[in-house]
């Protein structure tokens, strides 16, 4: 029997994806920008065995199997990552020292996060990413992180980027194979150790509308998602990688919160209508905006950003943090017994 285990990280978008233009080889409507999150906070964890003795794939999620027959997405990993291996062995045979044909045994996927997964917090991206990692580790694949990329997409979009740490775009791509729809890293986690971002549970509750049916409805229905995919996005991922490069927390700030401003306006220019943010969640963006307006130099001081669901998670320079916090916790006191107001929160630092 071999066995790894692997972790990777949350990472939360600041351009983003939303749309797909293939379904089935997740293959976006328009590009999107990340930053990764410290895996000391949050990350998701997976223990991956294989043995000829095993008889079948079998998947464990927390603690609890679930039925790996019906999870597509995570047989399109399986399928890719045994393809290379396959491949990797028919090429040792031929040179005559063969390797163990572990493309052929059947595996034991055992996923945990250290996060409540009921947070609401983007459990797909680290729990794909940290799949399609340790198959990659298993096989002692040798590719590129952004070829392993292309392959955790097909597990869910997002999870792309957590291959990567720092700063991370998911380049869209044109072609309808989708070899060239891939994560590349903008800037590693180093660059701009002074920005931080602090996640603030809103609602544990899970979400209404899946990311997944959600992102395909507003394709059909949004008339706003073309200015949205056609115009604004392309001029935003030139204008967020120089913010991110430039270390520019002014033009990163706006952006970032005009992007989610603008995600949740196709959201609810879908029709029927998507609500993913709730009253809680626009007071803090309205905090947030009074925040700044309270700026000496007229600078800003902080930005929001949402994503499928109500939870808050704000980037601020690290010097601002403290005050952030003070300020929340003041005007949204921690209160168990009600579920519309905060968890503690999380303070998270990049990386
Ligand atoms: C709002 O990656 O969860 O968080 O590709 O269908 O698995 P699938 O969707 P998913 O969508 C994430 C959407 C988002 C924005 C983002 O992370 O860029």
């Amino acid at each position: 029997m071999k066995a790894v285990t692997c972790t990777a990280p949350v990472n939360i978008a600041v351009i983003k994806y939303w749309g797909k233009r293939d379904t089935d080889l997740i293959l976006p409507t328009n590009s999107s920008i990340s930053v990764t999150l410290s895996q000391d906070i949050l990350h998701s964890k997976t223990t991956i065995s294989t043995s000829p003795e095993f008889s079948q794939d079998r998947l464990w999620l927390n603690g609890i199997e679930e039925d790996i027959t019906k999870n597509k997405r995570m047989h399109n990993c399986f399928r890719e990552t045994r393809a290379i291996r396959k491949e990797m062995e028919e090429k040792a045979e031929l040179a005559g020292s063969p390797i163990e044909k572990l493309s052929t045994y059947p595996v034991h996927v055992c996923s945990e996060n250290n996060f409540p997964t009921a947070a609401g917090l983007a459990s797909s991206a680290s729990g794909l990413a940290a799949l399609v990692y340790t198959l990659s580790q298993l096989y002692e694949l040798t590719i590129s992180t952004s070829e392993l990329s292309r392959i955790a997409r097909q597990g869910s979009g997002s999870a792309c980027r957590s291959l990567f740490g720092g700063f991370v775009a998911w380049e869209m791509g044109q072609k309808k194979d989708g070899s060239d729809s891939l994560a590349v890293q903008i800037a590693p986690e180093t660059h701009w150790p002074e920005l931080e971002a602090l996640i603030c549970v809103v609602s544990d509750a899970k979400k209404g509308t899946s990311s997944t049916a959600g992102m395909q409805s507003t394709i059909k229905t949004s008339p706003l998602m073309n200015e949205r995919i056609n115009h604004v996005v392309p001029a935003r991922m030139e204008q967020m990688t120089k913010a991110i490069l430039d270390k520019d927390f002014q033009s990163f700030a706006e952006l970032t919160m005009r992007d989610s401003n603008q995600f949740h306006a196709v959201c609810l220019d879908t029709y029927p209508p998507i609500f993913y943010l709730n009253d809680t969640s626009r007071a803090i963006m309205q905090l947030i905006h009074e925040y700044n307006a309270t700026s000496q130099d007229g600078k800003l001081k902080a930005a929001y950003t949402y994503d499928a669901g109500p939870n808050a998670v704000i980037y601020a320079p690290k010097e601002n943090m403290a005050e952030i916090i003070q300020l929340i916790g003041h005007y949204f006191p921690s209160n168990k017994e009600s579920t519309a107001f905060f968890a503690d929160p999380y303070q998270v630092v990049n990386g």
